[in-house]
């Protein structure tokens, strides 16, 4: 059973990621390595990251922040991840912009996938897999997580670190970190917060026969720590029998 923490709303929720992000943090020896999530759900934990008491209490120096996934789109569009997290963190911290590593989805999916596991590559030289300190992740009201949507030839793939896809619902070409890196991770979060994911949450954590095979459930850290962080909407479902 995977370690579920309730809170009672998406504040209380947010201010426990920014703590567990320093947590982390401090834990980390040279350099700090997080997969951030996109997304509305972490927004608030990126915006609370850059304010008192969380902004000083890390050593901005050694983070490194990488996107478990991006849209096919350029960096200043309203879609773009790394837009987001430019506005609500990197933009008020004192990072190096080499210490922010954007997927450059600019380029197209497939590009792009290829560019960053070749920029990945390089980072994590000489690692069989990347290994991220901090894993943030979201979920779909269908399951999915990053860009990893049920279904998808992405969720099979063993050797890639990152590949292109895409969202069947929109049909918008997609970029993501496959779930050997996401599993190869030390410690990995997911952030669930509303109503509408309750079902979804229900089924992930209590998998039945025909609910089973979800992208979240697929998330399995080989050696490291799997936390769920949800709001009391979401967890609404957890504790009916
Ligand atoms: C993205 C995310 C995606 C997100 C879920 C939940 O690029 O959109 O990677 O996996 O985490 O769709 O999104 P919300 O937090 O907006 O509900």
């Amino acid at each position: 059973m995977e370690n579920v923490l309730v809170f009672d709303d998406p504040e209380q929720l947010a201010h426990a990621a920014a703590a567990k992000f320093v947590e982390c943090a401090k834990d980390a020896e040279d350099r700090f390595c997080v997969s951030l999530a996109g997304g509305n759900t972490p927004r608030r934990v990126y915006e609370l990251l850059a304010t008192e008491p969380f902004c000083s209490q890390i050593h901005w120096a050694k983070v490194h922040l990488f996107f478990g996934d991006e849209r096919a789109v350029p960096p200043d569009h309203p879609d773009s991840n790394y837009a987001m997290v430019a506005e609500a963190l990197i933009s008020k911290v004192a990072i190096h912009a080499a210490n922010v590593h954007r997927i450059p989805a600019e380029l197209g999916a497939n590009v792009s996938a290829r560019a960053y596991e070749e920029h990945l590559k390089k980072f994590f030289a000489g690692q069989s897999w990347p290994r991220f300190d901090l894993v943030l992740l979201g979920m779909g009201e269908d399951g999915h997580t990053a860009s990893l949507f049920p279904g998808s030839d992405a969720l099979a793939e063993a050797s890639r670190w990152v590949v292109a896809t895409r969202n069947v619902q929109t049909g918008a070409d997609r970029i993501t970190l496959t779930l050997p890196v996401f599993n190869e991770a030390k410690h990995v979060m997911f952030l669930v917060v509303g109503e509408k994911k309750a079902q979804r949450l229900k089924e992930t954590l209590r998998p039945t026969p025909e609910a089973d095979g979800l992208p979240v459930q697929a998330i399995k850290p080989t050696h490291g720590t799997l936390e769920w962080l949800v709001d009391a909407a979401a967890a609404s479902l957890l504790t009916q029998s």
